[in-house]
Order: structure tokens, then sequence, then C-alpha cells
């Protein structure tokens, strides 16, 4: 079964053709990180319009990098939410069209739900059950997933997103958008245990998170400590990353061991942080728990998890009608 898949929640354009739900025959992103640079974040209005000018070509080129026609897709699917919604229409009222068009089945995919679905796109797949961290600059959710449709929400952000903190925290450093790359690659050099910034844990078995709080110290450091040179960027920059990596592994692993599971899983624009991964890897490791992190390209917005996502429940008939809508922030239906 060949499926088209639609991202469009954000400011990533993207179209992938993926086969029986895990062979990416190709995986076309047009991200507009170049346009949203100078605002220092995402403008949605300017989102939505870019959106209108790339699904066209996006889509064309995805199906002619797989070598097939329209023809050969049996379905399609569309990102439907969270996530902007001007944005979030343009791929879904694209895809909606382009299935009604061509008398094809149509999904209207959870973009969190297709995120963990990254992970089943590599050949190295968790087994269920596993802890699923979706990581990204809107979201910081920990998963049990059970099945291939059972994700129980165990924990997630009260304030800022892990991905937001760094776009902010670039932000007050002038490293411009997005922050997440560009704090990796400054932290590298730097010892991250010189400046010590706050872990917010919350209460005692709470798989909730809270970056607001290390977002406003690393704040009130740079009054304190004005920067003068590269040094002191990348010196906050390392200790900032730091001290996320060690609550966002700390919570996860807690995680797996309160459920008693011996996997977990990363994706989301964050979890392409490689010290990121590296680290928590180590810290799995030692308590024999095995982590699984999709290839860099499969981390941030893409349209093949969308299409894998798609797969599943175009095979179970969860179908949308012409007259559903996305949505922002709010489950489906
Ligand atoms: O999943 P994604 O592409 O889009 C959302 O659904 O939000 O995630 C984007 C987020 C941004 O906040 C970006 O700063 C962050 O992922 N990010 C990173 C890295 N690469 C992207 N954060 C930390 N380290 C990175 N290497
Ligand atoms: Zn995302």
């Amino acid at each position: 079964m060949i499926i088209l898949g639609i991202e469009s929640s954000c400011d990533e354009t993207a179209a992938s053709i993926v086969q029986d739900g895990t062979k990416i025959l190709s995986s076309i992103v047009a991200s507009q990180v170049d346009v949203h640079h100078k605002y220092g974040g995402v403008v949605p209005e300017l989102a939505s319009r870019m959106h209108i000018e790339a699904i066209t070509p996006v889509v064309d080129e995805a199906i002619k990098k797989a070598n097939i026609t329209v023809k050969d897709i049996d379905g399609i699917a569309a990102t439907r939410g969270p996530g902007l919604i001007g944005a979030l229409l343009v791929g879904f009222s694209f895809a909606k069209s382009f299935a009604f068009a061509s008398n094809l089945p149509f999904a209207g995919v959870n973009h969190l739900e297709a995120h963990i679905y990254s992970l089943f796109l590599m050949d190295n797949k968790p087994q269920f059950p596993f802890i699923a961290l979706v990581v990204s600059g809107g979201h910081t959710n920990i998963y049990y997933v059970t099945s291939y449709n059972n994700f129980e929400l165990m924990g997630q952000t009260r304030d800022d997103a892990a991905g937001e903190a760094f776009d902010k925290v670039a932000k007050m450093l002038d490293l411009g958008y997005p922050g997440g790359p560009v704090i990796e690659s400054l932290a590298k050099t730097e010892d991250p245990d010189v400046i010590k910034f706050p872990r917010t844990m919350l209460e005692k078995n709470s798989f909730d998170f809270s970056f607001s709080g290390l977002k406003s110290s690393v704040g009130r450091y740079i009054h304190n400590n004005p920067i003068t040179c590269r040094e002191d960027q990348a010196q906050i920059a390392a200790s900032f990353q730091e001290a996320v990596i060690d609550v966002l592994s700390q919570k996860l692993i807690n995680a797996a061991l309160y459920k008693n599971c011996n996997a977990i899983g990363v994706s989301g624009g964050v979890s392409a942080n490689q010290t990121f991964v590296k680290k928590l890897s180590k810290k799995a490791a030692n308590k024999d728990i095995k982590l699984f992190s999709p290839p860099v390209e499969l981390c941030g917005d893409n349209a093949a998890m969308i299409a894998a996502r798609g797969y599943t429940m175009i095979q179970q008939g969860s179908l949308c009608k012409l007259d559903h809508d996305v949505f922002s922030k709010s489950k489906i239906d």
C-alpha cells in the first residue's frame, strides 16, 4: 500500500511517499527557517502563505522522487493537528481535495502520534510496551505506548516546551531561530558544569515538566553577568543544555522504571540533539534500558512519519470525512 503523507503544522512544508507503512520512497521537506529567522520565531501568517506557495511543488517532487505516478497512490494522510491553524489548513485542505479528486481514502493524522511513528520507520524498532518522549518546539510529552494505537499520556510540560526553551535562550544569547542546533554546536567546546542552572523535577513520581524557571534563571544570569565574548555565550549554552538534558533523561528513565519497561524512544526536533541522545543512551544503559532514536532527518517535522501513521489509520478504516476540520490544541473529535 502506497501512502502520500503531507505535513504543514508549523514551518516545514513536507510530503513523502511511504510503502507499507515502513519503506520511505521519498521524503521532501521545504523549510521556512530562513524567512522566520529574522523575527526570532515562527510568524503564523507568513507560515501559512509560504505553505500555499510550497505545497504543490513539494508534493510533485515527492511523487517524482519516489518514481511513481498519482495512479500508484493508495491513500493520503495529512496532519490534522496540533499546530498553527492557518498552516494546518493548507496541507489538510490540499490533501482532502487530492483524496476527493482521486477517490482515495484520507486520514487526518495527530502530529504527536506521528512523531512516535518515526520510531517505526527505523529497521531496529522498539517492541511494545515502551516509553516515548516527544520533545519539540511545541511539546514535551511522555507516553506509555502499548500498541500502534495506544498512547497513554504520562506527563507533559506545564509551561514551555523543551524546544521552546532552547529557542528562547538562543534569543537571549542573540543566536537567532531555531535555537536548538546553534546552542548544541556552541556547547560542544565548554564544560557544562560550570554554571549551575536549576533542574526542575516537580513532585515525586510526576512525569510533568517545567522549563520556564530554567529560562528565567538563564535570563537573570545574563543580566548579572553581561556577555562580553563568544566564550561567555558558549558557557551559558552548555550549562543550559545540560540542565535540559538532565531533566529529560531523569524523567524518561523514571517513567520506564515506573512502568517496568526496558525500552524508551525519543522523537521530535530536540531529539536531533546528539549530546542529549548520547547522554540519555548511557544513563539508560546503566539501568538496562535500551534507547531508540530516529536518524536526524526523521527527528524534526517530516511527512514520512505522517504517512506511516496514516497507513495504520487507513488500514483500520479510521478515515476523515470532507467536513472534518483541523485542530490547534485539543484532541481529535
Ligand atoms: O519537531 P520540530 O521540528 O517542530 C515542532 O513540532 O515543534 O521541533 C522544532 C524544535 C525547535 O524548538 C528547535 O530549536 C528544536 O526542535 N531543535 C533542537 C535541535 N534541533 C532542533 N533542540 C535542541 N538541539 C537540537 N540539535
Ligand atoms: Zn513536530
